[in-house]
């Protein structure tokens, strides 16, 4: 059987979607043990890998079935000025994802961050429809037929705004309120009928109150969706985890996974990580608790038969955002992706292979 999109959508399973991909991997790349379990695994890749890391590259390639671009689908990168669009990082990723045989995923349409300068300054209720539809329009039907899914919104609930539904107050919120998911994904299944459409969120992960707000709003949120006829196909769970957080209720992840399915949606696990910033000691105490973190996880929301895949943000140390934006107290780099910073598999690389290889096998 070939890669079709087809595969992932209407319910058909990620097995198909893998099945003509399986062939060329000689290895036992995660894309394997995914593939094996009737699943997909990915990674987010940015934009310099792409184009300068052949070692990098060469190693998304044995453990891959799909690739995600970091920045690559953003407005700031993508739509820079008004009538100015830069396809460039979009493009070389996408080139090397087909010469690879290798999936892509797109993300993001709509989203509060990564908007340029002249968007921001520009927008306001009476143009923001538009604006919305054009870059979608534009952006979606300039990949049209090469991507196997999109986060099209992103992060769009917050419940500690207290807006009604739990709505983030965002700049897009301001201009169209809840309207502006049905612009969105209208536009966005326009532009690409074959692609997963995914609404894209984080903070759903963990026992916490604030979880629980979240994991409640999107429910409903899904729920609306589904009865206004919103075309949208699942869920997108970033799943950015914190080893040592003790608040990782399995019962309550498996719970809220069928909730999501009972809905009629798929889940994908958009943004896999498990930052160490709590764990103190040498890098093997480290990594220990971050594969055990991750497994956890992976293997409560791996019983779900609805949970597509595992994505994770970045798939090497060398390079994560993690590094950035929660930076460790020693100053050490991260140990929170499959690959350490010199590509060597870390434990979490054995604890989500081994959640794949446990998981009860879907499609
Ligand atoms: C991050 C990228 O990894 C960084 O390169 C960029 O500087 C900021 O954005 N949730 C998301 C992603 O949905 O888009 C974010 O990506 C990480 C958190």
């Amino acid at each position: 059987m070939s890669l079709t999109r087809r595969h992932v959508l209407g319910g058909v399973s990620a097995a198909g979607l893998l099945s003509g991909l399986q062939a060329q991997a000689a290895d036992d790349g995660l894309r394997t043990h995914a593939a094996a379990n009737g699943r997909f695994f990915g990674s987010a890749v940015d934009a310099n890998s792409v184009s300068g890391d052949k070692a990098l590259m060469a190693q998304e390639i044995i453990e891959c079935a799909l690739l995600g671009g970091e920045d690559a689908f953003k407005w700031d990168t993508l739509h820079p000025g008004k009538d100015v669009y830069n396809f460039a990082d979009g493009d070389a990723l996408v080139k090397f994802a087909q010469k690879q045989k290798l999936g892509v995923r797109g993300h993001t349409m709509l989203w509060h961050k990564a908007m340029p300068d002249w968007l921001v300054k520009s927008l306001n209720s009476t143009n923001a429809a538009g604006l919305l539809q054009t870059h979608i329009q534009h952006v979606m039907g300039h990949f049209a037929g090469k991507m196997l899914q999109w986060d099209v919104a992103n992060e769009v609930l917050e419940p500690a705004d207290k807006l009604p539904g739990g709505y983030r107050d965002t700049p897009w919120f301001r201009a169209l309120g809840p309207q502006m998911l049905d612009i969105a994904f209208n536009a966005a299944a326009q532009a690409d009928p074959g692609a997963l459409l995914l609404l894209n969120e984080y903070g759903l992960e963990y026992a916490w109150d604030v979880h629980k707000a979240k994991r409640e709003r999107v429910l409903n949120l899904l729920s609306e969706l589904k009865s206004r006829g919103v075309p949208i196909g699942g869920l997108g769970m970033q799943s950015h985890l914190e080893a040592g957080v003790p608040e990782l209720d399995q019962n309550m992840l498996r719970q809220f996974c069928a909730d999501v399915g009972a809905l009629g949606f798929k889940i994908v696990i958009t943004e896999f990580d498990v930052r160490d910033n709590r764990i103190t000691g040498d890098v093997n105490t480290r990594d220990q608790a971050v594969a055990a973190h991750g497994r956890a996880y992976l293997d409560a929301v791996l019983d779900a038969p609805n949970v597509m895949g595992v994505v994770s943000w970045g798939l090497s140390d060398k390079h994560t955002w993690l590094n950035h934006d929660y930076p460790r107290a020693d100053k050490q780099l991260q140990r929170a992706l499959p690959l350490d910073d010199q590509l060597q598999r870390t434990p979490l690389w054995y604890a989500i292979a081994g959640a794949f290889d446990a998981a009860p096998k879907i499609g």
